[in-house]
């Protein structure tokens, strides 16, 4: 019985591990490279769109924007990126927004 505990809260706490991982990382790398590649064509001065960088808005703001915004205003962009991709850029927008502790522009 005391063995079967035992199994129960190894796996229990490897489940947690995983999950939270997974729900939470992107790769703050990858991200900086895809939005140079698909956002910042639009998003950099003398662009079509307004410049936009990591440190343009808060770590809220980002979230509130992958999580209802998609960019509305044209869905092409995020079409040809996979959900991986999304937390990627996501990641890496957030890691250095307005009020992260590393406030950056994507250089
Ligand atoms: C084809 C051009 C284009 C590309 C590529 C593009 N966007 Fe945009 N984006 C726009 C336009 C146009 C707007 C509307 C804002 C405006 O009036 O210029 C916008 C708005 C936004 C806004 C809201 C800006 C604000 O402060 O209101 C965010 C955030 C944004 N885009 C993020 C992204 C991300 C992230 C990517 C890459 C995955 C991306 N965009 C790729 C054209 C583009």
């Amino acid at each position: 019985m005391k063995e079967l505990m035992k199994s129960v809260v190894v796996v229990l706490l490897v489940a947690f591990a995983v999950t939270s991982v997974y729900a939470s990382q992107g790769n703050p790398k990858k991200g900086k490279f895809l939005y140079k590649k698909n956002c910042k064509t639009c998003h950099m001065k003398g662009g079509t769109s307004v410049e936009l960088t990591p440190l343009s808005k808060t770590m809220n703001q980002w979230d509130r924007f992958f999580d209802e915004n998609h960019h509305q205003i044209n869905p092409e962009p995020f079409k040809g990126l996979t959900e991986s991709d999304l937390v990627d850029i996501r990641q890496f927008l957030r890691d250095h927004a307005m009020d992260s502790p590393t406030p950056q522009t994507c250089g």
